[in-house]
């Protein structure tokens, strides 16, 4: 009697998964949404690239048949310091003495010496009386941001047009009320501020060095009109921290404001030459943040080796400047070069040079045939990365290309740009 009644029950299910299968095709669903990227000339392909210790900015191309030298030209590995035989060896020395794991979480037993040094380190680095480590730049943005503003009742968050998708992402988790002001633009910001009441808690969120355009935030602006409208200013600095600064604290330390933040965000994982994230502040902000954000208390705990070979980049790059002086050497040059054959390029102040393109089946293109026929490897940054039509190759040069690097770059990109004149997405499309 029971076998009769499961018979007719899977026969039912069955002919239900049958009847769903045919109406509703997963697959397809998700081959569409491939598609359309393929079609839009968006869809990411991943270069497979070794790279040497000791021989930065020069990596192993990994392609199907052959293994390749090529030069390395879009590494977020600003300085090289991945490779820094202090660096390295103190990762090495650390997992010898340690193990590869922390073995836990903050809470239970993944709390190591080695991250509460790196947290003093990094609230040394930034003036600031404490901070807290994540385990990525982007996580610390979207935990630190969505705990803040819950906690904050009924806040605003006033969030700059061209932040990162990790502030985004930290402000939609939140039930804060937000205003989007237009990229650096002081008179729309406090056009907004002003339309609430002095009451209302607010954050302005926004970056010191924007990755794509290479541009500078303007952090004395905003400071000044945060402080008029009694704002808390959170600023990301992950791509000015290990670069700006006598110490390398980033953009707010150069411009001596680092007092005027309220909330200083870094990664560990570009100048650093590491990885993981972290936020600087006051003792409450940071005791908040510890105490309320999901993705620091749910999650293993950075590596100890890890940890422990960050704070060896940040004690390094405090004191050497070397390297420093050798990547903004190498920005000018390449500008220098570019300009000498007259390719676009956005002329920021930032050690970041976006060749633009404004094409992303041309970007794609020009990236292929330096690659392919000069082995240098410049990612093509597309949509949604960049907004359409703005598709660029985004350059950082290190302290360690060479001027012949450099002047081999210009002749290729030259090449590259003749070459494909004719390319037309909209032909494409
Ligand atoms: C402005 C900005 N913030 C945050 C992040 C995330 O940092 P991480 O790479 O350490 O996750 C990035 C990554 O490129 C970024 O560009």
């Amino acid at each position: 009697m029971i076998n009769n009644k499961l018979k007719i029950l899977n026969i039912i299910l069955f002919n239900y998964n049958d009847r769903v299968g045919k109406i509703l095709n997963y697959s397809n669903i998700f081959k569409s949404s491939i598609n359309k990227l393929k079609i839009e000339g968006r869809y990411r392909y991943f270069n497979e690239i070794e790279r040497k210790a000791g021989k930065h900015p020069y990596a192993s191309w990994i392609s199907k048949s052959k293994n390749n030298d090529i030069i390395v030209w879009c590494s977020n590995d600003y300085l090289g310091m991945s490779q820094n035989k202090l660096v390295v060896n103190s990762m090495i020395d650390s997992v010898k003495n340690m193990g590869t794991g922390s073995g836990g979480t903050r809470n239970i037993s993944g709390n190591s010496s080695a991250i509460v040094n790196l947290e003093n380190e990094l609230a040394d680095l930034h003036s600031k009386e404490k901070a807290v480590v994540f385990s990525s730049g982007y996580v610390a943005n979207e935990s630190a941001l969505s705990t803040l503003l819950n906690i904050l009742k009924e806040p605003v968050v006033f969030s700059d047009e061209k932040n990162h998708a990790s502030i985004i992402s930290g402000i939609k988790k939140s039930k804060a009320s937000k205003e989007i002001f237009k990229h650096n633009d002081l008179n729309d910001l406090e056009n907004l501020l002003k339309k609430y009441p002095e009451k209302k808690p607010k954050i302005i969120v926004f970056e010191s060095i924007y990755s794509m355009d290479g541009d500078f935030g303007d952090i004395c602006g905003i400071s000044k009109i945060a402080k008029k409208y009694n704002a808390l200013t959170y600023l990301d600095e992950v791509h000015a921290v290990g670069m700006y600064g006598k110490k390398g604290s980033g953009l707010a330390e150069e411009l001596d404001l680092q007092n005027s933040i309220d909330i200083i965000q870094g990664t560990l994982g570009k100048a650093f030459g590491t990885m993981g994230g972290y936020i600087t502040s006051s003792n409450i902000i940071c005791d908040t943040i510890r105490s309320y954000a999901s993705g620091y208390i749910f999650t293993t705990a950075l590596p100890p080796a890890l940890a422990n070979a960050a704070t060896t980049s940040i004690c390094y790059l405090k004191e050497s400047d070397k390297e420093r002086k050798l990547q903004q050497k190498n920005t000018l040059l390449l500008k220098k070069y570019l300009a000498n054959q007259n390719i676009d390029f956005i002329d920021n102040k930032s050690h970041i040079v976006p060749i633009m393109v404004n094409d992303p089946i041309r970007c794609k293109e020009i990236s292929n045939i330096l690659l392919n026929e000069f082995k240098h490897y410049i990612q093509p940054i597309n949509y949604p990365t960049v907004p359409v039509g703005t598709e660029r190759l985004r350059v950082t040069p290190g302290p360690l290309h060479s001027e012949k690097m450099i002047s081999d770059l210009t002749i290729a990109l030259k090449y590259a740009f003749k070459k494909t004149q004719n390319i037309n997405f909209k032909k494409h499309a």
